[in-house]
């Protein structure tokens, strides 16, 4: 643009040294006259050349900038990170990979109020303290934050930036990185370490416990065989071997729960295992004044699954739905639905089983809801909850490539759906 003003300067030089001829013709010949003009001619010719020197300077330079942008642009657009200038908390520029990563054209990023909306709440304080300490010029390192992509998802992204001169004004280049799955990856595998070290701390704990339990109940019966043995004392060594008892039901649950990974598959009809384990607790259910409701699908695949082990999560899941309805007033229902679902991943259709387990309980309290299949977690008292039934049943279910949730239903109750794979041959 520049150039172009420069141009028609020259223009309008060669105009007046035109003009400036034309004159010196017209004059009376005076060689001081002549002299006189003869130098302003030259002082134009100097200025004409070296606006033209200019000229062609501005163009080269421009042709240079236009090649450096055009440098950066495809390095912009080609780098596997979001690249944004960000300016008064809106975008000034995005590049295409935006797009890829959080779902918005740089049309809609343009049209945002503030970045920050972008943000996840508890993130926005971060990012904008990281944006006013950049532009005070203060030294500001690589920050991470969540961000919601179009669909409303989290994506974690890794920022880096530095601050440039945007419309003449002070703007931050930074640039993103999607580091969802690794930061996913890392989770899982300091949890699957924890896990690991639990269960390994676990089992050892269950077996140096295991070896004086016994002892107490072995002599407790003994003595219980005693005729002579006062009613008191009969009685106190009742709660003695009743609690030795529970102490090894927990033991042998720890036990289970270090050792999970050793399961014997086969091919099993899970509505059979159902009733199996039903036949277990009909007694206690009825006593309980529960009603179970059987909903089975007769057309159910089987799956590849540990028999032991699936009987062993679906009790603790009636455990705890009977425990949950005793706390409730009657009607007390149990409903126990079986169904097959196909589902689409990429084009390829799998078949799962679905177990449901509703009952009419006090449900669980949302922010239970993350909390409930972790160790040790729960919030019955002391003597009655172990916290251990769920976390043994979501890694039982976990080592059958499956998938077990809660959520509450509709009118109240909880649910817990088990979702196990059908193997196709
Ligand atoms: N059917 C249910 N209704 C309401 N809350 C439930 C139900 N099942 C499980 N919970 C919640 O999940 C927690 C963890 O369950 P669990 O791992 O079996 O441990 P525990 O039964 O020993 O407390 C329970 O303490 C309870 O708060
Ligand atoms: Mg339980």
């Amino acid at each position: 643009e520049l150039a172009g003003r420069l141009a028609s300067h020259v223009g309008f030089l060669i105009e007046i040294s035109r003009t400036y001829d034309d004159l010196r013709r017209c004059l009376s010949g005076d060689p001081r006259e002549t002299h006189a003009l003869q130098s302003l001619l030259a002082t134009w010719h100097a200025m004409h050349t070296a606006h033209g020197q200019l000229i062609e300077d501005m163009r080269h330079w421009q042709r240079q900038c236009h090649a450096s942008e055009s440098k950066f642009l495809s390095l912009v657009e080609s780098t596997q990170d979001a690249v944004v200038i960000l300016q008064d908390h809106r975008f000034r520029y995005v590049n295409h990979r935006l797009k890829e990563i959080l779902g918005y054209s740089p049309d809609e990023c343009y049209q945002m109020e503030n970045i920050l909306d972008l943000v996840v709440e508890e993130h926005r304080p971060i990012v904008a303290e990281h944006h006013s300490r950049k532009l005070q010029g203060e030294p500001a390192p690589p920050y991470e934050f969540a961000a919601r992509d179009h669909q409303g998802s989290e994506v974690v992204l890794e920022a880096t930036g530095v601050v440039v001169e945007h419309d003449g004004r002070p703007a931050i280049l930074e640039i993103w990185r999607d580091v969802t799955r690794q930061r996913q990856l890392r989770a899982q595998l300091l949890l699957s370490e924890k896990m690991t070290a639990i269960g390994q701390l676990i089992s050892g704990v269950a077996h140096e416990l295991n070896n004086p339990l016994t002892a107490v109940l072995g002599f407790s019966e003994l003595v219980l065989m005693d005729g002579q043995l006062s009613d008191e004392l009969r009685r106190d060594l009742m709660t003695i071997l009743s609690e030795a008892q529970r102490a090894r039901k927990i033991v042998q649950n720890l036990l289970a729960f270090a050792h999970t990974q050793e399961s014997e598959k086969q091919l099993s009809d899970l509505n059979q295992v159902l009733h199996d384990t039903l036949v277990l607790k009909e007694y206690e259910l009825h006593v309980n004044q529960v009603q179970v409701i059987k909903q089975l699908d007769p057309q159910l695949p089987r799956v590849i699954a540990d028999v032991d082990q699936l009987k062993q999560v679906f009790l603790n899941i009636l455990v705890n739905a009977e425990q949950a309805m005793v706390a409730a007033r009657p009607p007390r229902r149990l409903e126990i639905q079986t169904s097959v679902k196909t589902c689409y991943i990429a084009g390829s259709a799998s078949d799962w089983v679905e177990i449901k387990f509703r009952d009419t309980g006090p449900g669980i309290a949302p922010e239970h809801i993350p909390h409930i299949f972790d160790l040790f977690f729960t919030t019955k008292e002391s003597g009655r909850g172990t916290g251990l039934g769920l976390a043994i049943s979501y890694n039982i279910i976990k080592d059958h490539g499956g998938r077990i949730y809660a959520q509450n239903a509709p009118d109240g109750g909880a649910e817990f759906i088990i979702e196990l794979p059908v193997q196709t041959l």
